[in-house]
């Protein structure tokens, strides 16, 4: 279990680093992030390194034991990079460059910046490949952020030549951005652009390749920079720090080039509920890579600078949130940062050892939080998904192949929660139905409400859904591949139940129809006709904008659905709320489960049922509310026999599995007595029932 934090020692004078590392021992810090941010000072000019300063720095570190997440710096070119080659500056839609001044201000697929990153790194491993501090290397930092896409020249030339790539021929091209439209077509591959600033509306196929290739040009930097590593002698594992959900980057297709996983993240202390939003990205990460646990690399000990009001944590939620990530996969706990700042934007942000020094609470929390971590043992990770990583850190860099993940039965998670990012781009792009449609907060309300449950969940891609889940629920499935339509299909054949939500298999790969309207893929297995989609007025939307906001819906037979000793789970639902879509729906070969009571639907199907192989297939043509989303969830768990990772917790009390390991988590809400028996992961002592007060947590292994 790695216990640190990012560590800027370029910031501070020479003398303050024994105080650091005397302090990290204090805390049980065993490994830190360095030199992240340190290019300018590493590289004071091109051709001219000094090394002398992370030389010293690292041997103090090592002295201390404490290991090295060796940062390749690239993630913020210096002043003079830019001078010398201001092309390696990015520029947005409208052309308008970013300057330098601030950080991270390169051109990704520019050809000097990958240069000059790339001979920063081979300095970088030559000099410490062989370090025995040094367990990790730690390749840039979270690419893409603040900077979602880059639009300059040199993206321009980059894009020509990944489209090349991808079409081979600009005919090929023109059929799948359908260019006949609105006299688009291309006579070569050097007169396309980025979707730069345009009078109206881009072709969503062009802008759809833009998402995948911005990605794409982030993922060739990371590539470009391992390689080399690997080339100078790196043994260690290889990691970039992810941002769970950042639209950006593909990080399923990422995944299979790092070591092991590790992210980022910030819950806001202002919104009770973030807890979930942190879960659902906890369950995000390691379902992208479930061989192996993920390390959060950063999280705030309090407060953050960056949003419109930085709550500090509450006493207690710090170590909560770092063991709920325990729970969900982590096999290390990081902040950014070790000290914070006496200067620079980020002075206010919150860090393991405080401005306001040692005699505080989040000093106190910081040595608390590391003695814990430090008496655990290794921690179980399941037969399936065990590893060389079981530790969290690999002992060797594993090769990267570039196969999609298995998603291993990491957490015993039986429920599959469809989550893809080429939909995420194409069902968020313009000129749909509906215009604002936020994918992910669709997506996380359906998490909410199984975590509300006590549910495991995995995150996959449509592919990864087999028979390894009950229950898969795909909300939103715009963009559907075939692949992913054939695993859907399978995954129902042969036994499992699966809800398909509204505006679902609607395009293909290229944001086209594909011939036959729509759910042209999954409309036979449904057993459904789609036939319009029927866009609501968002509850949010201005008083002036007229229209429709919600269609309500309720169990068609809701008499005839009480429990009976047939059926004893199926609990009818009442009358719930629809928002966003209300669909036109044909139920062909299906029962109507729940009619629209409201609104221009009215009488139609709102959810339908088909028993279809083995499995069961249903269809929701509404996107519900918070309590509708819960009530829908309740009727699927009730008739699917998915089982709480333990029964009758409250909402508040989170419960996480891996492998023999229990995690308990109590949120801040009332103290509850949890029914379990185990041994206390640390202590090894036996559990018999938990009082789990507020912010409280324990790890349980099975007895
Ligand atoms: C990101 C960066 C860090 C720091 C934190 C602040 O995660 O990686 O360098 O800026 O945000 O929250």
């Amino acid at each position: 279990m790695h216990y640190g934090a990012d560590y800027n020692p370029e910031q501070w004078p020479e003398e303050v680093w024994p105080d650091d590392v005397a302090r990290m021992r204090e805390a049980g810090v065993t490994m830190v992030s360095l030199g992240i941010f340190a290019w300018s000072r590493l590289q004071p000019s091109e051709g001219e390194f000094d090394f002398g300063w992370l030389d010293r720095v690292i041997d103090l570190l090592h002295e201390g034991g404490i290991a090295v997440d060796l940062a390749t710096a690239t993630a913020s070119p210096p002043p003079w990079a830019s001078a010398a080659y201001p092309e390696l500056l990015p520029v947005d839609a409208d052309g308008a460059t970013y300057w330098p001044g601030s950080r991270q201000a390169y051109a990704p697929s520019s050809p000097v910046y990958r240069r000059l990153a790339g001979e920063l790194v081979a300095a970088l491993a030559d000099r410490y490949a062989s370090h025995p501090a040094v367990v990790m290397w730690h390749v840039n930092n979270e690419y893409g952020c603040h900077l979602h896409a880059d639009y300059s020249d040199a993206a321009r030339d980059a894009f020509r030549r990944w489209l090349a790539d991808r079409y081979g021929d600009v005919d090929a091209l023109n059929r799948a951005w359908a260019t006949n439209f609105w006299s688009q077509r291309y006579g070569s591959f050097d007169e396309v652009f980025p979707p730069r600033k345009a009078p109206y509306s881009h072709n969503p196929g062009q802008a759809l390749d833009f998402h995948r290739f911005t990605s794409d040009m982030l993922l060739e930097c990371y590539l470009m920079e391992r390689d080399i590593l690997l080339a100078h002698g790196a043994t260690q594992p290889i990691t970039t720090n992810f941002m769970g959900a950042f639209k950006p980057a593909d990080y399923a297709k990422w995944a299979p080039h790092v070591d092991l996983v590790s992210d980022d993240c910030y819950p806001d202390p202002n919104d009770p509920e973030s807890f979930r939003a942190a879960a659902f990205q906890r369950d995000l990460v390691r379902s992208l890579k479930p061989e192996v646990p993920w390390i959060l690399m950063e999280q705030a000990t309090g407060a953050l600078n960056w949003r419109p009001s930085n709550a500090p944590k509450a006493p207690g939620q710090m170590a909560a949130l770092s063991a709920q990530a325990i729970g969900r996969g982590a096999d290390g706990i990081l902040f950014f940062q070790w000290r914070q700042s006496k200067g620079g934007a980020e002075k206010f942000h919150s860090a393991m050892l405080p401005h306001a020094g040692t005699d505080s609470r989040t000093w106190r929390e910081v040595v608390d939080l590391g003695a814990k971590l430090a008496a655990l043992p290794e921690l179980p990770w399941p037969e399936a998904g065990a590893g060389p990583g079981a530790t969290g850190v690999p002992a060797t860099a594993a090769p990267a192949t570039g196969a999609p993940p298995t998603v291993a039965p990491a957490t015993d998670a039986r429920v599959a929660l469809v989550f893809d990012w080429e939909n995420w781009w194409a069902v968020e792009a313009s000129d749909h139905p509906l215009n604002r449609l936020d994918h992910v907060a669709l997506v996380q309300r359906w998490y909410r409400a199984l975590h509300r449950r006590h549910v495991q969940v995995d995150l996959v891609r449509p592919e990864q859904v087999d028979s390894r889940y009950a229950l898969a629920i795909a909300p939103t499935l715009y963009l559907l591949r075939e692949t992913g339509a054939a695993a859907l299909t399978a995954f129902v054949e042969g036994g499992g139940h699966l809800l398909a939500g509204p505006f679902t298999d609607v395009v293909d790969e290229h944001d086209r129809f594909r011939d036959g309207g729509f759910l042209t893929q999954l409309g036979g297995l449904l057993g459904v006709r789609l036939e319009d989609f029927g866009a609501l007025v968002p509850a949010d939307a201005p008083a002036s904008e007229p229209g429709e906001r919600e269609a309500r819906f309720a169990d068609a037979h809701a008499a005839a659905d009480a429990p009976t000793a047939d059926a004893p789970g199926l609990a009818p639902f009442g009358e719930q709320v629809g928002t966003l879509l209300a669909e036109e729906l044909h139920a062909i070969d299906a029962t109507v489960e729940a009619v629209f009571t409201s609104g221009r639907r009215a009488g139609g199907p709102a959810l339908t049922l088909r028993e279809a192989g083995r499995g069961t297939a249903r269809y929701l043509a509404t996107v519900p509310d918070e309590a509708g989303t819960q009530a829908v969830v309740d009727r699927l768990l009730a008739t699917t026999g998915v089982e709480p990772v333990v029964a009758g917790l409250p909402p508040h009390v989170e419960v996480a599995r891996r492998g023999a390991l229990r995690t308990f988590v109590n949120h801040g809400g009332p103290a509850v007595d949890v029914r379990v028996t185990g041994r206390d992961a640390a202590s090894g002592d036996a559990v018999d029932g938990l009082r789990l007060g507020p912010w409280d947590w324990a790890l349980v292994l099975d007895a």
